[in-house]
Formats: structure tokens, C-alpha cells, sequence
């Protein structure tokens, strides 16, 4: 007998908790930078037609996969996806992925978390009153350093790391109906408002906080770079690749979040309606406030061309706390706490739901408690995070960020949509989609997902895994034709997986204290790997188990 007996307490719960998990801190760092080092304007016509012709058919599969795998009483990706195609039993291994990028993106994502829990902390007790802008980004790249103390706390960044994923697990522990649907409940509508508040202030700041001698310092300079329209970016795979990547990140599609959350929706239930409202408010979230705070108000104080050299994960936490200091003390304080609080909120509601795969799989199948089953995600994520604290600087939490975060979305994306449209079949897919549907999901979409759909997911494959120097495809084929070989671009997949731009740069230094520290970070680098690739090892392992179990209890899919 399953120990799963969770299930949702209402609809507006469920919609909450789904665009808790999707509204994360993506929407609101992610988005900003994607979107600055893509060309602004055009980098947003690739990510809307991603989200039309990737993201909503993913939403509506892994809903239907999720609310299918649940009537028969599976909560987790494994035994969903091997649900779906019994003949083949390779499928559950499959879905490994499903459980382990949860787990893997929560272990550094809640790094993330801890710390906009700290810079809460830091506004309300005025940490950064006084300080200069360089000032406040020293105290971000101290704060990141671990060896040293910001504040007289030793471990700081330890400790509210762990603080962080203790509360997750907590709320884990108390349930659906009574963690993660009170958290998204409160965390949700707060979230909005706060960035409602924000907002108004980064589109009405205009060139009021531009200091003497800045002639770009304007919000709407901010405003204006990101919503022009450039048609020429069309042709860029790049920038189309950076567009798809968001918009996976964004609407967590290829985690397993979204099979596990429907999962526990009831048989009959609308999912159509339900994923696109989930999906929509995220895209409301992402492209009206998301793009309206950070960009226009550091383009109001700071300029947009020094926007435009420092996009990066890390801007708001250098930025934002000496901006909101020219709004004076008591408003400095709030609008830290307001900002620092909705990206925690966001943070959280997303995060919890990275707990739920690995929680309903141990239910399922070992009969755990609920209690065990979130103890043991704290556990799990703690030992594969704490290297991404320790080892920040030397590229441990980018490593993660980019197996898990990036690549592994991709490759489960593909392998659903394969077997959804294409295995399992399009009619029963259809038929999933539609059960109990409160819209009428447009037939065109039959078409989108069958063949767009898997299409555009094997290209942005294809292209991360070979891509050429610089994107460029058309000398790269002409170069191998001529006999120059393939010059792949260091951010392609291989070339990751070989290190060849560390390489590199460790080919180009001249002193020996920068090649011994780019050695070093190597070094950690690899671990990082290889911690990654043991977490999932250890899940397949898991999942070997649970399936010789039932076959010996019969129960074999
Ligand atoms: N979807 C989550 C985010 O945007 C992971 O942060």
C-alpha cells in the first residue's frame, strides 16, 4: 500500500502552488539578464515563440502525463513515464531525471534563496545604510567568500543556507494542503504585491535619480532596450537558444515538478485550463513586473550602458540595497525588505515543489511517511548544495546551474514529448488533455505537438550539444568541408564536458598564481561532477530497487 495520501485542498490552491513553483527566482533575475545579454528587444520575440511553441505543449503534456500517472497511483516521473509505454522498460530510468534535476536544482537554488533570506536580515537592520554601490557589491562578493565574515557571523553564508533549506523541509514535511498550499497562499499574493509596488517605482523613476553627468541614467532607457523589437535576431541560434533555455527554467517544464504537483489532481479534473492559467500568470509575472524592477531602476541611477556590462545573476544583490538607499532610511529599509522578501517568496514556492518528486516516490514505493520523505530531501539536498556554498567562486554552483539547471531540462523535455506524442500516442495524448478540459484547447496544437514541439526540442539539442564557434553554423559546416575540423563553442555541451575554455584559459595565463587558481577551480569543478553524477546514479539505484520490489510483489508495470 502507497503511504501517499496527499491531494490538493482546492482549485485556487493547486493554481497558486503550480505558479508558486514556476514564478521563481528566475522570473525576476534570470529573466532580466537572459534578456540583457541577449540584445533586450530581441531577445523577446525567440522567448515569446518558445513559450507558444514549447512551453504551453509542454505545460499541457506534463500535466495530462501527471494527472494519468496519478490514477495509478504514481507521484513521481519513474513510474509515470514507464506507465506510459510498458512494452520498453528503459522508461523509468528515464525518468530518473525527473527526481535527481529537482533535487539537484534545489541543492544550489536554495543557495540562491538563503540569500535573499540574509538581505531581508541586512535591510531591516540597516546593513547598508551609508554604503557606496562598490561598497555594497564588496559586501556581495564577501558574503560569497566564506572565509570571510561580513558581519562578525563566521559562516554566514553556511548558516543561512541551512536555515533555508530547513524551512523548505519543514513545510515539506506538513504536506500539500498544509505546507506547500499555505506557503504559495501567502507567498503568492504578497509576491505580486510587492512587485506591483516595485514596479511602479522602476516604470515612474525616469531620469529623477540620475546623478550629475549621467546622460543614461533613465528607467525608461531600461524600459525602452527591453520591449523594442529587433527582427534581426530571428536569424541568431544563440539568442534562440538562450530563449529556450528561459523559458524552460521559468516554467520549470522538464523538471518533474509539474507531473508530480498533477499527479495528485483528481481523475476527472481540469488540467488545460489549469496549466495555461499557471503558465500565463508566470508570464505575467516574468515579462510585466519581472522585466519592470531591476533593469529600469538600476538604468535609472546607474546608467544603461553600465546595465548592459554588468547583467548577471548576481546584479540585484550588488545593486539594489545602495539604490533603494537614495529613497532615505525608512524607505530603504522597506523597499529592501519588499524586494528581497518577494524574490525569497519566489524563491520558496519554487523550491518546495523541487521537493515533492523525490518525497512521492519514496511514499510510493517504500511506504515512507511523509515526515521521512522530507527529512531525508533536507539530507539529500544539503550534502549535494553545501559544495556550491563552500566552492562558490570556483565555479561549483555555475557547473550545477548548467547540468541540471540547463542541459538536463532539455533532455527530459525531449524525451517526454517523444514519447507522449509519439509513443504512448497523440490520440490518447489528446484525449489526457482534453478529459475534463474547462476550454477548448485549440486543434492547431495537435499539430504543435506533434511535430513542432519535439522538432524545436531536437534542434536546441542538436545545437547545445555541437555547437560551433561563436553559432557560427554556416562556416563551421564549410570549415569541416575544407577540411578544418569542427571548432566547437566553448559553451557547447562537449566542449563543456572536456573543460576546453578553462583550458584555454589556462593555455593564455602568464603568471603562475592565476594558472594555479584556474587549476584549482578545475578541480572543483570536476568534484562538482562527479557529486552530480553519483546523485544520479544513487537514483537510478533507488529506482532499480523499487522496481525489483514489485516484481516481487506482483506488481511489476
Ligand atoms: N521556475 C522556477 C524559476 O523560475 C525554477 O525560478
Amino acid at each position: 500500500m502507497s503511504a501517499n495520501k496527499e491531494s490538493w485542498g482546492s482549485r485556487i490552491g493547486l493554481i497558486l502552488a503550480m505558479a508558486g513553483n514556476a514564478v521563481g527566482l528566475g522570473n525576476f533575475l534570470r529573466f532580466p539578464m537572459q534578456a540583457i545579454q541577449n540584445g533586450g528587444g530581441a531577445f523577446i520575440i525567440p522567448y515569446l515563440v518558445c513559450f507558444l511553441l514549447m512551453g504551453i505543449p509542454l505545460l499541457w503534456i506534463e500535466w495530462s502525463m501527471g494527472r494519468f500517472g496519478g490514477r495509478f497511483g504514481h507521484h513521481s516521473t519513474p513510474f509515470i513515464v514507464q506507465e506510459m509505454d510498458t512494452k520498453r522498460h528503459f522508461w523509468k530510468y528515464i525518468g530518473t531525471f525527473g527526481i535527481f534535476t529537482n533535487i539537484a536544482v534545489a541543492s544550489y537554488y536554495c543557495y540562491i534563496e538563503s540569500w535573499t533570506l540574509s538581505y531581508v536580515f541586512h535591510s531591516l537592520f540597516g546593513t547598508f545604510d551609508g554604503k557606496t554601490q562598490s561598497e555594497v557589491a564588496q559586501f556581495f562578493a564577501d558574503y560569497t567568500d566564506i572565509t570571510v565574515s561580513t558581519t562578525g557571523i563566521p559562516y554566514e553564508a553556511v548558516i543561512f543556507y541551512l536555515i533555508c533549506v530547513t524551512m523548505n523541509t519543514y513545510i515539506l514535511s506538513r504536506g500539500l494542503q498544509g505546507g506547500v498550499e499555505v506557503a504559495s497562499k501567502i507567498g503568492m499574493p504578497l509576491l505580486i504585491l510587492f512587485g506591483i509596488i516595485l514596479a511602479i517605482r522602476g516604470v515612474t523613476l525616469g531620469t529623477s535619480g540620475a546623478p550629475a553627468g549621467c546622460t543614461d541614467c533613465d528607467s525608461i532607457l531600461g524600459l525602452n532596450y527591453l520591449w523594442n523589437p529587433q527582427f534581426d535576431s530571428l536569424a541568431n541560434p544563440k539568442v534562440w537558444l538562450a530563449a529556450a533555455g528561459q523559458i524552460f527554467f521559468t516554467l520549470s517544464v522538464g523538471m518533474g515538478t509539474i507531473h508530480c504537483y498533477a499527479s495528485y489532481v483528481r481523475s476527472k479534473d481540469d488540467v488545460a485550463l489549469n496549466a495555461m492559467s499557471a503558465g500565463w500568470m508566470n508570464g505575467f509575472v516574468e515579462i510585466v513586473l519581472g522585466a519592470s524592477i531591476v533593469i529600469p531602476i538600476a538604468a535609472g541611477y546607474l546608467g544603461l550602458e553600465w546595465v548592459k556590462e554588468k547583467a548577471g545573476f548576481a546584479m540585484a544583490f550588488q545593486t539594489m540595497p545602495y539604490l533603494f538607499e537614495q529613497w532615505g532610511s525608512f524607505f530603504s529599509a522597506a523597499a529592501g525588505v519588499m524586494w528581497f522578501g518577494l524574490l525569497f517568496f519566489a524563491g520558496i514556492t519554487s523550491s518546495l515543489a523541487m521537493g515533492t518528486p523525490w518525497m512521492g516516490f519514496m511514499q510510493d514505493e517504500f511506504q515512507w511517511g511523509r515526515e521521512k520523505a522530507a527529512w531525508s530531501f533536507g539530507l539529500f539536498t544539503t550534502v549535494l548544495g553545501l559544495p556550491t556554498v563552500f566552492f562558490y567562486n570556483e565555479g561549483v554552483f555555475g557547473e550545477y546551474d548548467y547540468w541540471a539547471g540547463t542541459v538536463s531540462l532539455v533532455v527530459f523535455a525531449l524525451a517526454e514529448v517523444i514519447l507522449f506524442s509519439w509513443i504512448f500516442g497523440l490520440d490518447k495524448g489528446w484525449k489526457e488533455i482534453n478529459m475534463g478540459a474547462d476550454i477548448k484547447v485549440p486543434e492547431f496544437y495537435r499539430f504543435v505537438i506533434k511535430y513542432i514541439t519535439p522538432m524545436l526540442l531536437l534542434v536546441v539539442f542538436i545545437t547545445s550539444f555541437c555547437s560551433p564557434v561563436g553559432g557560427d553554423w554556416g562556416g563551421a559546416i564549410s570549415g569541416l568541408f575544407s577540411g578544418n575540423g569542427w571548432n566547437l563553442d566553448n559553451g557547447s555541451i562537449i566542449a563543456q564536458i572536456m573543460n576546453k575554455g578553462l583550458k584555454e584559459q589556462i593555455a593564455q595565463a602568464t603568471d603562475a598564481a592565476a594558472i594555479a587558481k584556474l587549476e584549482n577551480n578545475m578541480f572543483f569543478i570536476n568534484i562538482g561532477r562527479l557529486l552530480l553524477l553519483s546523485a544520479f546514479t544513487f537514483i537510478a539505484l533507488i529506482i532499480y530497487i523499487a522496481y525489483d520490489r514489485r516484481k516481487k510483489t506482483g506488481k511489476v508495470l
